[in-house]
């Protein structure tokens, strides 16, 4: 059932597990503090992101982990490939009105298509559990895969903006990008067609 205006705590993944064909995606804890930190130290991921410090140090994923408690509005994920972390993807609600999507991989598991299987799963989820009309999302103007990633999952260009990225110490041009709840479900209901 659709929830209308979600408040911080219902806007939780509520210790729900997505599953796609190769991933899961579940809440961190502070049990995976060790394994983000890992993953997330690279400066060839925090430069593409806004708010990832470089260097990312353990104490950044404790803050972080420790972030996701009641008061936490937003809707995050660890991906998860064998059982072992992967990266992350999740749905910032700073702006009730505006949901944005953000992921990131540890650089091994790039090229593999596991960005978009988690963005999709991810987006699922945040269309029929929360009464939203659009997602939106964005790309540095220098990356490429993801704004492939967010152009398989449907999201339309809508313009470029300048954003301020922690890790570079300055703005940054940045596409960004927005699915509408019609388009998602137009997607979701093409069916197949055969020929005869
Ligand atoms: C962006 C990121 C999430 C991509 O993860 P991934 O699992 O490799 O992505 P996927 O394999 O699902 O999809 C990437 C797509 O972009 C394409 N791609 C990759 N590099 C590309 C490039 N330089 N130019 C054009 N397309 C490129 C891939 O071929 C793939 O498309 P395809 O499936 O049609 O072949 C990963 O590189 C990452 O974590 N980067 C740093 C953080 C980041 O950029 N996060 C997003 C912030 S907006």
């Amino acid at each position: 059932m659709l929830q209308d205006i979600p408040t911080p705590t219902s806007r939780q993944s509520r210790g729900c597990v997505l599953e796609t064909e190769r991933l899961a995606l579940r809440r961190p804890t502070l049990a995976d503090v060790k394994a983000i930190a890992q993953l997330a130290n690279d400066r060839r991921i925090a430069e593409m992101t806004r708010r990832l410090p470089f260097p990312y140090l353990p104490d950044h994923a404790v803050e972080f982990v420790n972030s996701l408690g009641e008061a936490s509005g937003d809707t995050v994920f660890l991906i998860e490939l064998d059982r072992q972390p992967v990266g992350m993807v999740g749905v910032d609600w700073r702006a009730p009105e505006l949901p944005e999507l953000g992921y990131w991989l540890g650089v091994e598991h790039w090229g593999q298509g596991f960005a978009t299987e988690a963005a999709r799963a991810v987006i699922d989820f945040t269309f029929e559990e929360f009464d939203v009309e659009h997602l939106i999302s964005g790309a540095r103007v220098a990356n490429p895969a993801s704004r492939n990633i967010l152009e398989k999952c449907g999201f339309q260009w809508s313009g470029v903006e300048l954003h301020r990225f922690e890790a570079i110490g300055s703005s940054t041009p940045v596409d960004c990008f927005k699915l509408n709840r019609s388009v998602w479900s137009s997607l979701k209901n093409w069916g197949t067609s055969t020929r005869r």
